[in-house]
C-alpha cells in the first residue's frame, strides 16, 4: 500500500514536470506552424477535406501531449489509424519538447 502510494506520487510528479518543463514561445511557434497550416488551416480552423481537426484555442497541455504521442508512436502508428498515420510524420518536424511547447502556445493564441 505504501509502495503503491509512493509510485503514484512519483508518477504524478513526473507528469507534473513533463507538462511544466517548458513555457511555450508563441512567436517561435508561429514559424513552426507554417507546415501545420497546410492541413489544419492558416488560422488553425481545421480542414475537414483533409481530416485535419480545428486546433485554434486548444489547451497547450493537450496539444503537447498529442504531439508527444504521435512522435512517440503511441498515436498514429497503427495502420488502421488512417488519419493518425497522416499526422504522425508531421510530429517528427518538431525536433524537441520545446518546439512542441512553442507550437502549442501559438495554437492556443489562434483563438483570440
Ligand atoms: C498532412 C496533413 C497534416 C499536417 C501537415 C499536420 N497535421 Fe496535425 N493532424 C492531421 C490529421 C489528419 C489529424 C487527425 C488525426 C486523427 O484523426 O487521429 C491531425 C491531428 C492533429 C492533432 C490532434 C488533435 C486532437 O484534437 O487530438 C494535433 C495536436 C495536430 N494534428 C497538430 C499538428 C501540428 C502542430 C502540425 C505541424 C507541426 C500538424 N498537426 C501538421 C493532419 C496534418
Amino acid at each position: 500500500m505504501k509502495l503503491q502510494l509512493t509510485l503514484a506520487m512519483t508518477a504524478l510528479v513526473s507528469l507534473y514536470s513533463a507538462t511544466t518543463l517548458a513555457a511555450g514561445d508563441a512567436a517561435k511557434g508561429k514559424t513552426l506552424y507554417a507546415t501545420c497550416g497546410a492541413c489544419h488551416g492558416a488560422n488553425g480552423e481545421g480542414m475537414e477535406a483533409l481530416n485535419a481537426p480545428k486546433l485554434a484555442g486548444q489547451e497547450e497541455w493537450y496539444v503537447i501531449r498529442q504531439l508527444q504521442n504521435f512522435k512517440g508512436g503511441i498515436r498514429g502508428a497503427n495502420p488502421k489509424d488512417t488519419y493518425g498515420m497522416q499526422m504522425a510524420p508531421m510530429s517528427q518536424t518538431l525536433p524537441n519538447d520545446q518546439a512542441m511547447a512553442d507550437v502549442a502556445a501559438y495554437i492556443k493564441s489562434l483563438a483570440k
